[in-house]
């Protein structure tokens, strides 16, 4: 059922937050001092979360990055980023708007747009910032935003900074998403994640799409996990549903997945591009994104471009994954793309469990309270189409012998 509450007062929509957010501590001269308190209170919970600088060489197999299809190393990619700086210099020296807009962010904006199927792309400096732009930009008072309830932190940072209204939809559920638009009169818009960050699990976007035509209202999705894996040859969840191209569809992205390096886009009809040059705070107020990015980006999409397999190949790993791991025992969602949830018992001994596969020389992702929408922790594996076989099957072994 859809909720009709504001994402700011809605524990659903709050996981990005910390549950430190509100506190009542008297003042104590230590303008801070409440801070110990809620550092306690992690603690006591076992939310703790500390920062692992890696080496360069670390020996250990990764299937904790979203590097998908293994290009953030590829020595293209790489000429490509330091070509990038060696031409145009370290920075982007200033906002799209001013000094920031290079011949090579319009090529990569061109050469995006094509490979997906859209009108027009809008390269910003992260895919947080694609997805603050587009939903900001695109729902301005008197509009609703129907936001399923698993959405990424940066679509509900999005809802939460518009000035229309957020009603809140349960997970995958386009009746839901039907209900809370039957209730408005209006401009209105669905945003989802075409692959969920969380369990990997893929929105239902025809029948979404099909539902927001019902009522004339648009459909944004965050194609951040399905860029590279999902579509012909990886052009994402947006070709594969037909949706590409669509005149009320606008799809965000992020550069730092499948494309191994970092930014973000907004994808979609020229005229809603042109509304973001114009309109979105994240666009005009943050400089340009660095040229090295630009220049990785753009050689990993024509190195995709030229190898289509690498998405399949994402895709088959994922699946291998999961065979090996159910085949088990163990609690693992089906993937839908390249990411693989696997159940824990609870966040300590996720922790526990992720720390093991460490030990053992293999890196896992470990997600807890309060980055999943549902209280239940996991150990999150991506799959990269770099893998081989005997990988795959090394690191079911170390996750199966070390679970709790
Ligand atoms: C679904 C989703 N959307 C957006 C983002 C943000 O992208 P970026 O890391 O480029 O800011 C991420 C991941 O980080 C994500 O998983």
């Amino acid at each position: 059922m859809a909720t009709p509450a504001h994402p700011h007062a809605d524990p659903a929509h709050d996981r990005a937050g910390d549950p430190s957010a509100a506190h009542s501590a008297a003042p104590s001269g230590d303008p801070f001092g409440w801070l110990d308190e809620q550092a306690e209170l992690r603690r006591g919970a076992g939310l703790v979360r500390t920062l692992r600088p890696r080496p360069a060489d670390s020996p250990l197999l990764d299937l904790a990055s979203n590097d998908y299809l293994g290009l953030t190393r590829h020595p293209e990619v790489v000429e490509g980023a330091a070509l990038a700086a060696r031409t145009w210099g370290s920075g982007a020296t200033g906002s799209r708007l001013v000094t920031g807009t290079t011949e090579l962010h319009a090529q990569l904006e061109r050469e995006l747009a094509e490979f997906c199927g859209f009108e027009a792309a809008l390269v910003l400096s992260s895919g947080y910032a694609a997805n603050l732009a587009a939903v900001t930009a695109l729902a301005p008072h008197g509009t609703l935003v129907v936001s399923d309830a698993g959405n990424h932190a940066s679509l509900i940072d999005g809802c939460r900074l518009a000035r229309g209204t957020t009603a809140v939809a349960a997970h995958n559920d386009p009746e839901a998403v039907r209900k809370a638009l039957d209730t408005h009169r209006g401009p209105a818009l669905a945003v989802t994640d075409s692959v969920f960050s969380v369990d990997g699990d893929r929105a239902p976007l025809a029948e979404l799409a099909a539902v927001c035509r019902r009522f004339g209202a648009g459909l944004i999705l965050d194609d951040a996990h399905g860029l590279g894996v999902l579509g012909a040859g990886g052009r994402g969840a947006a070709q594969a549903a037909g949706l590409a191209g669509a005149p009320d569809v606008v799809a965000t992205l992020t550069l730092s997945k499948s494309l191994g390096s970092q930014g973000g886009a907004v994808l979609g009809p020229a005229k809603v591009i042109q509304h973001l040059v114009n309109t979105a705070r994240t666009f005009i107020f943050d400089t340009g994104l660095a040229p090295a990015a630009a220049g990785g980006a753009l050689a990993a999409l024509r190195l995709l471009r030229r190898e289509p397999a690498r998405a399949a190949r994402a895709r088959a790993v994922a699946t291998a994954l999961h065979a090996g791991l159910t085949g088990a025992g163990l609690q693992a969602v089906r993937p839908d793309a390249a990411v693989v949830s696997v159940r824990a018992p609870s966040p300590d001994e996720a922790v526990a469990w992720a720390a093991a596969c460490r030990a053992a020389g293999l890196l896992v992702g470990c997600f807890r309270p309060p980055s999943v929408p549902d209280g239940i922790s996991r150990l999150r594996l991506t799959a990269r189409a770099d893998l081989t076989d005997a990988e795959i099957e090394d690191a079911v072994r170390t996750i199966v012998r070390t679970a709790p």
